[in-house]
């Protein structure tokens, strides 16, 4: 399959009438509240670009043959997966370590299901993607917080909170988001370790959600968790997908990574119980679209991240320049960025007013994050650069006015 460059990140493609969750005005009206339908939303994960072409035909391909019966694992996906981690990330995956996913917030789920029990903990270090806590709260179980901390302008985490924390033997499970969402930190190899370290020596399991691990800025590296050692390896799960980097969310394809022979058996025999393959389910067209992604969409990628980093630069300095005060904090990975408005000195309903009544636009409000998250906001900047404009300039006026 050859690769034409066909793709132009500047192209407005109308989503309307997509049942596109980020677009939908029902689901607008419903998180935004009544009249705000209308908003320019920056706000849930997906990118307002087309997936590489190479995707379309794979999937073109495979629907020309109009048999869509059950189908298997497929091998040559499980092979693209090896490859890529191979290729990118220096991570010697082994094909029996994989299993299928239709999502990282589904597997979440299951996880939390089988390896704690109602009433046990699991921890998360906040502000976080919020649908860590709702699983964990779902399921019946404890959430405990180590919170971030903010240490010369940049998020870390809190080792001594953290040694406190998994102290309590209620706490069965730590959820790791590397790279973070939102407050976009690509976590270093020695954070990694003593993240790691701390948690596995009080037997509490790490499950390592790496679905954003290709959005990197330029310069800086990923390193997947259970690289570092055998012993991380051994006491985590790891989550990844193609589904953010090629914006296929919407097929429902991820992937486990389970090196422990009796953790990989805990999850087959639930998903028996789920009446699934064991090996896990993902979707026909998710898997032949990761595969093509994974096999031939790297030159894709690679002119995504600059063009991401550019509606960055543009985002931080049209912000800090015309909000003297707000913060944006720098992004590592990916493409969410994470803005302080606290500095003016409004209380967040104000902010929030100002940001959808004032500019029209809809974005993930900090405190979804967590309680450490009020009067912070998160920009989807995964569109093109035209309407991350039209929505920051708007933004800035409503303040200014
Ligand atoms: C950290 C993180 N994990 C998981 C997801 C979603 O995963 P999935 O669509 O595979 O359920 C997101 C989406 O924004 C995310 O940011």
């Amino acid at each position: 399959m050859g690769i034409k460059k066909d793709w132009d990140f500047d192209e407005i493609i109308d989503r309307s009438h997509t049942v596109s969750m980020k677009w939908e005005p029902d689901v607008l009206a419903a998180t935004f509240g009544k009249g705000r339908e209308n908003l320019l939303p920056l706000w849930v994960a997906d990118m307002d670009f087309k997936s590489p072409t190479v995707v379309r035909q794979a999937m073109e391909e495979r629907l020309s043959h109009q048999i869509y019966g059950y189908t298997m694992p497929d091998p040559a996906y499980e092979d693209a997966v090896i490859s890529w981690f191979q290729r990118r990330h220096q991570w010697a995956i082994e094909r029996p370590w994989i299993l299928s996913s239709p999502g990282i917030v589904p597997a979440t789920n299951y996880l939390i299901q089988r390896f704690s029990m109602p009433g046990d903990k699991v921890l998360i270090q906040t502000p976080v993607y919020y649908p860590f806590a709702q699983s964990i709260a779902g399921n019946g179980r404890g959430i405990v917080e180590n919170p971030l901390k903010i240490n010369a302008g940049r998020y870390e985490m809190d080792f001594q909170d953290l040694e406190l924390r998994v102290k309590d033997p209620g706490v069965k499970v730590a959820i790791l988001c590397s790279p973070h969402n939102p407050v976009g930190r690509v976590w270093e190899p020695d954070e990694l370790e003593r993240f790691g370290n701390i948690c596995i020596d009080n037997n509490v399991l790490v499950f390592a959600d790496e679905i954003h691990c290709d959005l990197i800025m330029p310069g800086l590296k990923h390193t997947c968790f259970q690289t570092l050692s055998d012993k991380f390896a051994r006491h985590s799960i790891a989550a990844n997908a193609a589904s953010k980097t090629f914006n296929l969310a919407g097929l429902h394809q991820s992937a486990l990574i389970i090196p422990d022979d009796r953790l990989r058996n805990e999850f087959s025999i639930y998903n028996r119980t789920l009446g699934v393959n064991p090996r896990g389910y993902g979707t026909l067209f998710g898997s032949v679209a990761a595969r093509a992604a994974y096999d031939h969409g790297e030159p894709w990628l690679a002119d995504l991240i600059p063009y991401l980093h550019e509606n960055f630069i543009y985002l931080k300095q049209t912000l800090e320049q015309g909000l003297p005060g707000v913060k944006v904090f720098d992004l590592e990975g990916t493409y969410l960025a994470w803005a302080d408005f606290n500095p003016l000195g409004l209380p967040p309903e104000t902010v929030i007013e100002k940001i959808e009544q004032g500019a029209g636009v809809a974005l993930d409000h900090g405190d979804w994050f967590g309680e450490n998250g009020a009067g912070f906001e998160r920009f989807n900047i995964a569109c093109p650069r035209s309407i991350l404009k039209r929505a920051v300039e708007s933004i800035v006026d409503a303040f200014q006015k």
